[in-house]
Protein backbone atom coordinates (compact mmCIF):
# COMPACT_ATOMS: atom_id res chain seq x y z
CA UNK A 1 0.00 0.00 0.00
CA UNK A 2 1.29 3.48 -0.81
CA UNK A 3 1.58 5.85 1.80
CA UNK A 4 0.04 9.48 2.24
CA UNK A 5 3.13 11.81 1.77
CA UNK A 6 1.46 14.59 3.68
CA UNK A 7 -0.69 14.87 6.86
CA UNK A 8 -2.77 17.41 5.28
CA UNK A 9 -6.20 16.67 3.50
CA UNK A 10 -7.38 19.86 2.17
CA UNK A 11 -11.26 19.79 2.65
CA UNK A 12 -11.44 23.79 2.29
CA UNK A 13 -15.20 25.02 1.22
CA UNK A 14 -15.84 20.90 0.62
CA UNK A 15 -18.90 19.16 1.48
CA UNK A 16 -18.32 16.40 4.82
CA UNK A 17 -21.91 15.43 3.95
CA UNK A 18 -21.38 11.44 3.24
CA UNK A 19 -23.10 9.93 0.32
CA UNK A 20 -25.14 6.57 1.95
CA UNK A 21 -23.49 3.68 1.42
CA UNK A 22 -24.77 0.57 3.35
CA UNK A 23 -23.67 -2.50 3.24
CA UNK A 24 -27.03 -4.25 1.74
CA UNK A 25 -28.78 -6.74 3.76
CA UNK A 26 -28.03 -9.90 3.62
CA UNK A 27 -29.44 -13.23 4.15
CA UNK A 28 -27.23 -16.50 5.32
CA UNK A 29 -30.35 -19.25 4.21
CA UNK A 30 -30.45 -22.22 6.94
CA UNK A 31 -29.33 -24.87 4.14
CA UNK A 32 -26.08 -22.87 4.17
CA UNK A 33 -25.67 -22.63 7.78
CA UNK A 34 -26.17 -26.24 8.16
CA UNK A 35 -23.78 -27.28 5.03
CA UNK A 36 -21.41 -25.16 6.85
CA UNK A 37 -22.32 -26.73 10.59
CA UNK A 38 -21.47 -30.55 8.95
CA UNK A 39 -18.32 -28.93 7.04
CA UNK A 40 -17.18 -27.75 10.89
CA UNK A 41 -18.03 -31.15 12.44
CA UNK A 42 -16.21 -33.26 9.86
CA UNK A 43 -13.09 -31.72 10.01
CA UNK A 44 -9.85 -33.19 12.42
CA UNK A 45 -9.90 -31.75 16.22
CA UNK A 46 -8.24 -28.51 16.08
CA UNK A 47 -5.98 -28.18 18.74
CA UNK A 48 -7.36 -25.62 20.14
CA UNK A 49 -10.76 -27.11 20.47
CA UNK A 50 -12.68 -24.36 18.47
CA UNK A 51 -14.15 -25.88 15.14
CA UNK A 52 -15.42 -22.34 14.12
CA UNK A 53 -15.95 -20.04 11.09
CA UNK A 54 -16.50 -16.18 10.76
CA UNK A 55 -19.94 -15.18 9.07
CA UNK A 56 -18.64 -11.87 7.06
CA UNK A 57 -20.61 -10.03 4.71
CA UNK A 58 -19.70 -9.57 1.20
CA UNK A 59 -18.52 -6.69 1.47
CA UNK A 60 -16.49 -6.99 4.79
CA UNK A 61 -12.84 -6.68 4.92
CA UNK A 62 -10.12 -7.11 6.93
CA UNK A 63 -9.08 -5.72 9.67
CA UNK A 64 -12.87 -6.81 10.80
CA UNK A 65 -14.42 -8.94 8.56
CA UNK A 66 -17.79 -8.61 10.28
CA UNK A 67 -21.80 -9.31 8.98
CA UNK A 68 -21.89 -5.78 10.00
CA UNK A 69 -19.21 -3.12 10.18
CA UNK A 70 -18.92 -3.55 13.79
CA UNK A 71 -19.95 -6.65 14.68
CA UNK A 72 -18.41 -9.94 14.27
CA UNK A 73 -20.59 -13.25 13.86
CA UNK A 74 -18.88 -16.72 14.28
CA UNK A 75 -20.62 -20.10 14.20
CA UNK A 76 -19.36 -22.72 16.76
CA UNK A 77 -19.40 -26.63 16.84
CA UNK A 78 -18.71 -29.00 19.54
CA UNK A 79 -19.08 -32.56 18.84
CA UNK A 80 -20.20 -34.65 22.20
CA UNK A 81 -17.51 -35.14 24.61
CA UNK A 82 -15.35 -31.89 22.89
CA UNK A 83 -14.39 -28.95 24.50
CA UNK A 84 -12.15 -25.85 23.42
CA UNK A 85 -9.00 -24.55 24.97
CA UNK A 86 -9.14 -22.05 27.84
CA UNK A 87 -9.22 -18.67 26.12
CA UNK A 88 -9.87 -14.77 26.56
CA UNK A 89 -10.11 -11.62 24.42
CA UNK A 90 -10.79 -7.94 25.08
CA UNK A 91 -14.00 -8.32 22.87
CA UNK A 92 -17.55 -8.71 24.97
CA UNK A 93 -19.58 -11.51 23.45
CA UNK A 94 -23.20 -12.48 23.33
CA UNK A 95 -23.61 -15.98 23.07
CA UNK A 96 -26.57 -18.18 21.44
CA UNK A 97 -27.44 -21.72 21.51
CA UNK A 98 -29.13 -22.73 18.24
CA UNK A 99 -28.76 -26.62 18.31
CA UNK A 100 -28.16 -29.25 20.97
CA UNK A 101 -26.51 -27.86 24.61
CA UNK A 102 -24.00 -28.30 27.02
CA UNK A 103 -22.11 -25.74 29.29
CA UNK A 104 -19.90 -22.90 29.24
CA UNK A 105 -17.14 -21.41 32.12
CA UNK A 106 -16.66 -17.86 32.14
CA UNK A 107 -14.78 -16.28 34.56
CA UNK A 108 -15.14 -19.08 36.92
CA UNK A 109 -19.05 -19.44 36.82
CA UNK A 110 -20.48 -22.56 34.83
CA UNK A 111 -23.62 -21.92 32.55
CA UNK A 112 -25.25 -24.86 31.54
CA UNK A 113 -27.35 -24.13 28.25
CA UNK A 114 -29.83 -25.24 26.12
CA UNK A 115 -31.13 -24.66 22.49
CA UNK A 116 -31.79 -21.35 22.49
CA UNK A 117 -30.50 -19.77 25.45
CA UNK A 118 -28.27 -16.56 25.36
CA UNK A 119 -25.57 -15.98 27.37
CA UNK A 120 -23.39 -13.37 27.82
CA UNK A 121 -19.03 -12.56 28.28
CA UNK A 122 -16.97 -10.22 29.52
CA UNK A 123 -14.16 -8.51 28.28
CA UNK A 124 -11.27 -10.49 29.41
CA UNK A 125 -12.56 -13.24 31.12
CA UNK A 126 -11.36 -16.30 30.53
CA UNK A 127 -13.09 -19.28 28.98
CA UNK A 128 -14.09 -22.56 27.29
CA UNK A 129 -16.82 -24.55 25.77
CA UNK A 130 -17.90 -28.17 26.90
CA UNK A 131 -20.12 -30.29 24.64
CA UNK A 132 -21.10 -32.81 27.72
CA UNK A 133 -24.25 -34.00 25.57
CA UNK A 134 -24.35 -36.58 22.94
CA UNK A 135 -25.67 -34.59 20.00
CA UNK A 136 -23.59 -31.61 18.01
CA UNK A 137 -23.55 -28.24 19.87
CA UNK A 138 -24.34 -25.56 17.95
CA UNK A 139 -23.48 -21.78 19.03
CA UNK A 140 -23.61 -18.38 17.13
CA UNK A 141 -21.66 -15.39 18.54
CA UNK A 142 -21.87 -12.26 17.95
CA UNK A 143 -18.91 -9.74 19.37
CA UNK A 144 -17.33 -6.60 19.07
CA UNK A 145 -14.23 -7.93 17.88
CA UNK A 146 -14.85 -6.33 14.14
CA UNK A 147 -14.66 -2.98 15.59
CA UNK A 148 -12.06 -3.45 17.72
CA UNK A 149 -9.72 -5.07 15.05
CA UNK A 150 -10.32 -1.83 12.71
CA UNK A 151 -9.32 0.18 15.76
CA UNK A 152 -6.02 -1.79 16.46
CA UNK A 153 -6.71 -3.35 19.62
CA UNK A 154 -8.26 -6.32 19.76
CA UNK A 155 -5.99 -8.25 21.83
CA UNK A 156 -6.84 -12.05 22.50
CA UNK A 157 -4.54 -14.52 24.34
CA UNK A 158 -5.24 -18.25 23.78
CA UNK A 159 -3.18 -19.21 26.77
CA UNK A 160 -4.54 -17.34 29.53
CA UNK A 161 -3.57 -17.66 33.47
CA UNK A 162 -6.59 -19.35 35.32
CA UNK A 163 -8.51 -17.32 37.10
CA UNK A 164 -6.61 -18.06 40.22
CA UNK A 165 -3.10 -17.48 39.02
CA UNK A 166 -3.82 -13.85 38.36
CA UNK A 167 -3.18 -11.46 41.44
CA UNK A 168 -3.37 -7.62 41.40
CA UNK A 169 -0.34 -6.07 41.27
CA UNK A 170 0.88 -4.98 44.98
CA UNK A 171 2.91 -1.71 44.00
CA UNK A 172 -0.74 -0.41 42.21
CA UNK A 173 -2.09 -1.38 45.54
CA UNK A 174 0.50 0.81 47.46
CA UNK A 175 0.10 3.89 44.70
CA UNK A 176 -3.33 4.01 45.73
CA UNK A 177 -3.61 4.06 49.41
CA UNK A 178 -0.32 6.60 49.71
CA UNK A 179 -2.09 9.72 50.72
CA UNK A 180 1.14 11.50 48.91
CA UNK A 181 -0.29 10.26 45.87
CA UNK A 182 -3.16 11.86 46.07
CA UNK A 183 -4.15 15.33 44.46
CA UNK A 184 -5.63 17.38 47.09
CA UNK A 185 -7.24 19.64 45.18
CA UNK A 186 -9.36 16.45 43.85
CA UNK A 187 -12.05 16.90 41.14
CA UNK A 188 -13.77 20.17 41.30
CA UNK A 189 -15.75 22.87 39.05
CA UNK A 190 -13.76 25.31 37.03
CA UNK A 191 -16.42 27.24 35.18
CA UNK A 192 -19.81 28.14 35.95
CA UNK A 193 -21.48 26.96 33.26
CA UNK A 194 -20.19 23.33 34.08
CA UNK A 195 -16.58 23.02 32.63
CA UNK A 196 -14.86 20.72 35.22
CA UNK A 197 -11.09 19.37 36.23
CA UNK A 198 -10.19 16.26 37.61
CA UNK A 199 -6.75 14.48 38.64
CA UNK A 200 -4.72 12.23 37.03
CA UNK A 201 -5.15 9.55 39.59
CA UNK A 202 -8.87 9.71 39.48
CA UNK A 203 -8.84 9.56 35.70
CA UNK A 204 -6.55 6.60 35.79
CA UNK A 205 -9.13 4.74 38.45
CA UNK A 206 -12.16 5.06 37.18
CA UNK A 207 -15.39 4.27 38.91
CA UNK A 208 -15.67 0.05 38.83
CA UNK A 209 -19.06 -1.62 37.84
CA UNK A 210 -18.78 -5.52 38.17
CA UNK A 211 -18.73 -6.96 34.83
CA UNK A 212 -20.50 -10.49 35.26
CA UNK A 213 -22.02 -13.65 32.41
CA UNK A 214 -25.32 -13.56 32.76
CA UNK A 215 -27.82 -16.40 31.51
CA UNK A 216 -30.98 -16.06 30.02
CA UNK A 217 -32.55 -19.73 29.65
CA UNK A 218 -35.13 -19.81 26.92
CA UNK A 219 -37.63 -21.31 28.54
CA UNK A 220 -38.06 -18.97 31.11
CA UNK A 221 -37.84 -16.12 28.29
CA UNK A 222 -40.34 -17.76 26.44
CA UNK A 223 -42.77 -17.81 29.29
CA UNK A 224 -42.85 -14.15 29.59
CA UNK A 225 -42.93 -13.60 25.92
CA UNK A 226 -46.28 -15.69 25.52
CA UNK A 227 -47.74 -13.82 28.94
CA UNK A 228 -47.17 -10.63 26.64
CA UNK A 229 -49.03 -12.50 23.82
CA UNK A 230 -51.50 -13.70 25.58
CA UNK A 231 -52.32 -9.62 26.28
CA UNK A 232 -54.32 -9.49 22.82
CA UNK A 233 -55.25 -6.43 21.43
CA UNK A 234 -54.63 -4.95 25.26
CA UNK A 235 -51.53 -4.14 24.47
CA UNK A 236 -50.30 -2.45 21.47
CA UNK A 237 -46.34 -2.55 21.61
CA UNK A 238 -43.40 -4.82 20.64
CA UNK A 239 -43.63 -8.22 21.76
CA UNK A 240 -40.22 -8.10 22.91
CA UNK A 241 -37.78 -8.32 25.79
CA UNK A 242 -34.39 -7.11 26.05
CA UNK A 243 -32.36 -9.66 27.48
CA UNK A 244 -30.85 -6.63 30.04
CA UNK A 245 -27.40 -6.47 31.75
CA UNK A 246 -28.01 -4.25 34.51
CA UNK A 247 -24.87 -3.14 34.91
CA UNK A 248 -24.85 -1.66 30.78
CA UNK A 249 -27.10 0.96 33.14
CA UNK A 250 -29.05 3.73 30.71
CA UNK A 251 -27.44 2.28 27.55
CA UNK A 252 -29.91 -0.67 27.66
CA UNK A 253 -27.32 -2.85 26.51
CA UNK A 254 -27.06 -6.75 27.18
CA UNK A 255 -23.42 -5.96 26.57
CA UNK A 256 -21.82 -2.88 26.83
CA UNK A 257 -21.97 -2.55 22.79
CA UNK A 258 -25.15 -4.74 22.02
CA UNK A 259 -28.01 -5.57 22.91
CA UNK A 260 -29.83 -8.82 22.40
CA UNK A 261 -33.77 -8.76 22.08
CA UNK A 262 -35.79 -11.99 22.34
CA UNK A 263 -39.23 -10.95 19.92
CA UNK A 264 -42.29 -12.96 19.28
CA UNK A 265 -44.44 -11.09 15.70
CA UNK A 266 -47.82 -12.64 15.58
CA UNK A 267 -48.25 -13.66 12.09
CA UNK A 268 -49.65 -11.17 9.83
CA UNK A 269 -47.91 -7.91 11.67
CA UNK A 270 -45.64 -5.42 9.78
CA UNK A 271 -43.72 -2.43 11.21
CA UNK A 272 -43.38 0.91 10.19
CA UNK A 273 -40.47 1.75 8.17
CA UNK A 274 -37.80 3.60 10.08
CA UNK A 275 -33.87 4.08 10.46
CA UNK A 276 -31.51 4.19 13.29
CA UNK A 277 -27.78 4.47 13.04
CA UNK A 278 -27.36 1.08 15.25
CA UNK A 279 -26.99 -1.69 12.91
CA UNK A 280 -29.48 -4.63 13.47
CA UNK A 281 -29.20 -8.62 12.60
CA UNK A 282 -31.46 -11.43 13.29
CA UNK A 283 -31.52 -15.18 13.74
CA UNK A 284 -34.96 -16.40 12.92
CA UNK A 285 -36.28 -19.49 14.47
CA UNK A 286 -40.20 -19.79 14.37
CA UNK A 287 -42.05 -18.76 11.29
CA UNK A 288 -41.49 -16.69 7.81
CA UNK A 289 -41.89 -13.34 6.79
CA UNK A 290 -40.03 -10.63 4.81
CA UNK A 291 -38.50 -7.55 5.13
CA UNK A 292 -38.31 -4.19 3.08
CA UNK A 293 -34.62 -2.58 3.77
CA UNK A 294 -33.75 0.91 1.39
CA UNK A 295 -36.47 -0.30 -1.03
CA UNK A 296 -35.14 -4.41 -1.67
CA UNK A 297 -37.45 -6.98 -0.55
CA UNK A 298 -35.78 -9.70 1.66
CA UNK A 299 -37.60 -13.03 2.30
CA UNK A 300 -36.89 -14.70 5.42
CA UNK A 301 -37.89 -18.08 7.33
CA UNK A 302 -37.03 -20.12 10.69
CA UNK A 303 -33.12 -21.11 10.39
CA UNK A 304 -31.71 -18.41 8.44
CA UNK A 305 -29.09 -15.58 10.07
CA UNK A 306 -29.79 -12.20 8.63
CA UNK A 307 -28.07 -8.53 8.55
CA UNK A 308 -31.53 -7.41 8.72
CA UNK A 309 -31.01 -3.25 9.28
CA UNK A 310 -27.55 -1.98 8.24
CA UNK A 311 -27.03 1.45 10.10
CA UNK A 312 -29.07 4.28 8.91
CA UNK A 313 -30.99 1.95 6.51
CA UNK A 314 -34.66 2.23 5.95
CA UNK A 315 -36.17 -0.74 6.86
CA UNK A 316 -38.97 -2.78 7.70
CA UNK A 317 -40.47 -6.32 8.60
CA UNK A 318 -43.36 -8.19 8.20
CA UNK A 319 -44.60 -11.62 9.64
CA UNK A 320 -46.12 -13.58 6.58
CA UNK A 321 -46.77 -17.46 8.07
CA UNK A 322 -46.77 -18.49 11.56
CA UNK A 323 -45.77 -17.00 14.88
CA UNK A 324 -41.81 -15.48 14.16
CA UNK A 325 -39.58 -15.99 16.63
CA UNK A 326 -35.79 -13.99 16.39
CA UNK A 327 -33.29 -13.01 18.48
CA UNK A 328 -31.89 -9.56 17.61
CA UNK A 329 -28.27 -8.05 18.22
CA UNK A 330 -27.77 -4.50 17.71
CA UNK A 331 -24.80 -2.26 18.68
CA UNK A 332 -27.23 0.64 20.05
CA UNK A 333 -25.94 0.81 23.97
CA UNK A 334 -22.63 1.62 21.84
CA UNK A 335 -23.89 4.06 19.69
CA UNK A 336 -26.22 5.54 23.27
CA UNK A 337 -22.47 5.80 25.10
CA UNK A 338 -21.24 7.73 21.87
CA UNK A 339 -23.74 9.93 21.91
CA UNK A 340 -24.46 8.85 17.75
CA UNK A 341 -27.52 6.62 18.34
CA UNK A 342 -29.65 8.97 15.30
CA UNK A 343 -32.62 7.57 14.99
CA UNK A 344 -36.08 8.33 12.51
CA UNK A 345 -38.93 6.42 13.92
CA UNK A 346 -41.45 7.72 11.77
CA UNK A 347 -40.04 8.90 8.29
CA UNK A 348 -41.88 12.29 8.30
CA UNK A 349 -41.20 13.78 11.46
CA UNK A 350 -36.99 14.75 12.34
CA UNK A 351 -34.34 12.14 13.53
CA UNK A 352 -33.12 12.21 17.67
CA UNK A 353 -30.25 11.13 19.17
CA UNK A 354 -31.68 8.71 21.81
CA UNK A 355 -30.36 8.78 24.99
CA UNK A 356 -29.59 12.73 25.00
CA UNK A 357 -33.07 13.29 23.62
CA UNK A 358 -36.75 11.83 24.49
CA UNK A 359 -37.15 8.50 22.56
CA UNK A 360 -40.50 6.96 21.69
CA UNK A 361 -43.61 5.31 22.31
CA UNK A 362 -44.47 2.20 19.76
CA UNK A 363 -43.90 1.61 16.27
CA UNK A 364 -46.69 -1.02 15.60
FE1 LIG B 1 -35.32 -1.21 13.32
Amino acid sequence: MTERESPFIDRTGKSLERPQDQWPPYVIPKEAIDLEIERLADLPAPNNGRRESFIAHPRAKEPGLGLAPGIRVSLSVLKPGERTKSFRHTATEVNFCIQGGGYTEVGGKRIDFKQYDVWNHPSYHVYSHVNDTDELQVRLCYSDAALLEMMGIYIADEDPPSVKEEERDYADEKNRTDPRAKNPFGTFQLTDDGAWLMPYETLINPETVESKAHHWPWEQVKEHLDKLSALGKDYVGRRLYLLYNPMTGRTNGTTPNFFATMTCRPEGIVDRPHRHTSAAMNYYFSGRGQSTVEGEIVEWKAGDLMLSAPGWAIHNHAAKEGTVYELTIQDQPLNIAMESLLWQEDLKLPAAILGSEAGFGTNR
